[in-house]
């Protein structure tokens, strides 16, 4: 049997099921271990270089693309890094750090 060929037909026949088709890292989660991680720490608390604890801040996700596209003090820009989608995404996954 043809493993590779059967994986192809069997991506064929299923239409994408949600357990198989789910990536292991949500988009925002691996741009933001990535990109934010040595300043802001796997849980947004670590606070290098004065970055501010993120799973503490008030801003909402108007006011972090803004900060994520544009930068402030020692935290760089990503406006020329990430494309307007992942600077969304990553902001999203910021959100969710409690
Ligand atoms: C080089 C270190 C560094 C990196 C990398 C970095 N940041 Fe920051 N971040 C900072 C610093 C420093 C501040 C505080 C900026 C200020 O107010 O002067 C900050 C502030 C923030 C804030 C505002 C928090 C608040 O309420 O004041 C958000 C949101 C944020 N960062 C998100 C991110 C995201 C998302 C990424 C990855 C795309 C990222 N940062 C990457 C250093 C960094």
């Amino acid at each position: 049997m043809n493993l590779q060929l059967a994986a192809f037909s069997l991506l064929l026949l299923l239409p994408a099921p949600p357990t198989l088709a789910k990536p292991p890292l949500e988009p925002g989660q691996a741009i933001y271990q990535k990109n934010c991680v040595r300043c802001h720490g796997t849980n947004g608390k670590r606070g290098l270089n004065g970055a501010h604890d993120l799973t503490k801040s008030n801003l909402n996700a108007f006011g972090r693309t803004y900060l994520v596209t544009n930068g402030m003090g020692k935290m760089p820009a990503f406006g020329k890094v990430l494309t307007p989608a992942q600077v969304q995404q990553v902001v999203a996954y910021s959100l969710t750090l409690k």
